[in-house]
């Protein structure tokens, strides 16, 4: 039973991270990643100006709550040392009959390789499979996109679908791929706690 609505108590902490909703301050921040073409190579928004950002920040300062089927969970990933925004970690409240969701990110290029991505999903993971009661949480990707899918391997991930030339994005046909990972495949995995820490 999935339990609604999502509003979970701010920040979310990690070691090195507070996951919080959108603030209007946060627009310097964002500029740096929305307009960068690099990040947003693989996922659908176009490379964004300055006021194109502002009209996105809009929209994710009320993306701290989720009520209905269908919202998206949008939360700033601020980087607790530098008290910044270095990205975003989204939860979309996919189906209530299937307890689904499904997860999506995106960073600034400047903080990649880090690990930083790894520990917010890990968060909205463990508040998608506790706090929320999804049974399943899935992710759809650009095949060409071997970030993101490393990444969700490293979650515990599993790859169910390679869809050929299915979706035609930013002037081309495009693959996409599925990854899912069920309640008791995280829980298997991951100790119990507000760290998300794995298993070792
Ligand atoms: C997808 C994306 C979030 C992945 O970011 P990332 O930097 O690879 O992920 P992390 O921050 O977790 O860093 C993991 C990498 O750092 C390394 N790393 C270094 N220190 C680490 C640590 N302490 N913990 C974990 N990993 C660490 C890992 O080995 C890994 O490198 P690898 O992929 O070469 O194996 C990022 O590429 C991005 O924002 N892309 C643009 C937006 C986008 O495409 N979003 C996805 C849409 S589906």
């Amino acid at each position: 039973m999935v339990s609604i609505p999502w509003s979970p108590s701010y920040p979310v902490v990690t070691p090195h991270l507070d996951l919080r909703p959108h603030r209007h301050d946060d627009l310097d921040d964002l500029v740096r990643y929305h307009s960068d073409p690099e990040v947003v190579r693989y996922i659908p928004w176009p490379v964004r100006t300055r006021a194109q950002v502002a009209e996105a920040l809009a929209a994710r300062v009320r993306q701290g709550i989720v009520g209905e089927e269908g919202e998206w969970l949008v939360l700033a990933v601020e980087l607790r040392e530098q008290r910044r925004v270095i990205g975003e970690v989204l939860l979309k409240y996919d189906s209530a009959t299937d307890a689904r969701g499904e997860l999506g990110y995106a960073f600034a290029s400047d903080v990649h390789g880090q690990g930083y991505a790894t520990e917010a999903a890990g968060a909205m993971l463990r508040l998608a499979f506790g706090e929320f009661g999804l049974h399943r949480v899935i992710a759809r990707l650009d095949a060409r996109n071997g970030d993101s899918a490393r990444l969700l391997t490293r979650l515990g991930f599993r790859q169910e679908a390679h869809f050929v030339r299915d979706e035609y994005f930013k002037g081309e046909w495009t693959d996409t791929l599925v990854f899912a990972m069920l309640a008791e495949e995280w829980e298997a995995t991951h100790i119990p706690g507000p760290l998300s820490q794995p298993k070792l």
